[in-house]
C-alpha cells in the first residue's frame, strides 16, 4: 500500500510461553510490516514481571503514572508511542489470560494520568486456543470493550471468516499448531489489513 504516513504497529502477547500466541502476534507483525512497511514493536508477556492492580488509586491521586515500577513501565511507552495495536491471548478457562486481564488493568493508571492517553489509537485482537471453540469469541470480546473503555478504536476483519479478530485452533500444539489453522491465518491477515486501514485514515485525518 503506497501511501505517505508510517504506522506504528505494537503487538502484545498475553501468554507466558513463546508458542502459540507469540506466533501468531508475530505473524501479525511482519505481515503489517511485509504489506503495509508498518514499523514494529513487540511485548510478551513471558517471563516479565507483571503485578496485579491492588486498586490503591495512587495513580488517581497522583497522576503519576502505576505505582508499581515493574515491566510494564517499559510496555507502557511502547502503547503510547504506537498508533495500533494488536493484543494476542491465549485461551484459559474460556476467556483471555490473566496476563491479558493484567496488562489491562494496569492500563487504568496511564489513562488516569491523562485520559487521553490511548484516544484514537485503533485496536484490534487475536485469540487462540486449544480447542475449536474453547472461547476464543469471548477473550476477543474482552480485549475489544477494553478498547472501547479506553477510547480507541477496535476493528475486526469483518463478516464470513474474520468476525471479531483473529481466532486460531492450536490443537494445544504451540506455533506449529496455530501455524497450520489456515482459517485462523486468514482471519489474523484479515484483520491487520483492516486494523492498517483505519490506522492510516485516522492519521491522516490528524
Ligand atoms: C490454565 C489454562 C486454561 C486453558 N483453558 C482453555 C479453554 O478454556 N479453552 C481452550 O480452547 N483452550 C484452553 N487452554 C489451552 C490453551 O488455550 C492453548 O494451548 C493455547 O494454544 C496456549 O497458548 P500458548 O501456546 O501461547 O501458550 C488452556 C490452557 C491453560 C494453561
Amino acid at each position: 500500500m503506497s501511501d505517505d504516513v508510517t504506522i506504528r504497529l505494537l503487538g502484545i502477547s498475553g501468554s507466558p510461553r513463546k508458542k502459540s500466541t507469540d506466533y501468531i502476534v508475530n505473524e501479525a507483525l511482519r505481515y503489517a510490516q511485509e504489506k503495509y512497511n508498518a514499523e514494529v514493536e513487540y511485548f510478551s508477556s513471558r517471563g516479565k514481571n507483571m503485578k496485579f492492580c491492588i486498586h490503591c488509586d495512587y495513580c488517581v491521586r497522583k497522576k503519576q503514572g502505576c505505582i508499581h515500577k515493574d515491566d510494564l513501565v517499559e510496555l507502557y511507552d511502547k502503547m503510547l508511542w504506537a498508533d495500533a495495536w494488536i493484543i494476542g491471548t491465549p485461551v484459559y478457562q474460556g476467556t483471555l489470560s490473566g496476563q491479558t486481564k493484567t496488562i489491562m488493568d494496569r492500563c487504568r493508571a496511564v489513562v488516569a494520568r491523562d485520559p487521553k492517553a490511548f484516544m484514537n489509537k485503533v485496536g484490534a485482537a487475536a485469540a487462540v486456543g486449544g480447542d475449536r471453540m474453547g472461547g476464543q469469541e469471548p477473550a476477543i470480546q474482552n480485549i475489544l470493550n477494553f478498547y472501547v473503555i479506553s477510547e480507541m478504536i477496535p476493528v475486526a476483519g469483518g463478516s464470513f471468516g474474520s468476525n471479531l479478530g483473529g481466532t486460531f485452533w492450536s490443537k494445544d500444539k504451540g506455533a506449529e499448531g496455530a501455524a497450520d489453522d489456515s482459517e485462523g491465518i486468514r482471519s489474523l491477515h484479515r484483520t491487520v489489513n483492516k486494523l492498517m486501514k483505519t490506522a492510516t485514515m485516522m492519521k491522516k485525518i490528524k
